[in-house]
């Protein structure tokens, strides 16, 4: 699968951004990465929400979101309807919140997973389809929620 993914932070994952960034550009996602780009502190919840927005509208396929723990961020992009987010530190969990949860967005913590790992994790997400079946109408349960 590829696309169009929208990448952001706060100040504490920026280089683990810019990592994911240019390895999802290298198998041919057309990354929309955000910022910030400076180090200076940053509230998740605002860019949290930017990217949501961006996936909520439709502009972009997927969003991958990073804070210090990815909860925070995970939970500001979770308050825009449209938007099913998780933060993951497996690769199983990843694989598992599209396939069974339809995520459209993933939430990582800079100060959990390296590099490494994260990448793995960025590549389980992209790479899984939504089972649909059994889990579609849990995932209309989910928007129902939202009205
Ligand atoms: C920033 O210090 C930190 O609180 C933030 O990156 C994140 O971990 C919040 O959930």
């Amino acid at each position: 699968m590829t696309g169009r993914i929208v990448l952001t932070s706060d100040h504490t994952a920026i280089a683990l951004r810019q990592a994911i960034a240019a390895h999802a550009a290298a198998q041919g996602w057309e990354v929309v990465d955000i910022g910030p780009t400076t180090p200076e502190s940053t509230p998740y919840p605002e860019h949290g929400a930017a990217a949501a927005r961006r996936v909520a509208s439709g502009d972009c396929r997927f969003g991958i979101v990073l804070c210090g723990t990815g909860q925070g961020i995970m939970m500001a992009a979770n308050k825009v309807k449209g938007v099913r987010c998780g933060a993951c530190s497996d690769t199983f969990s990843a694989r598992m919140i599209r396939r069974h949860n339809d995520a459209n967005m993933l939430a990582l913590g800079a100060r959990v997973v390296g590099e490494g790992l994260a990448l793995d994790i960025v590549d389980a997400f992209l790479a899984a389809p939504f089972d649909g079946g059994r889990h579609a109408p849990r995932v209309e349960m989910i928007k129902a929620l939202e009205a």
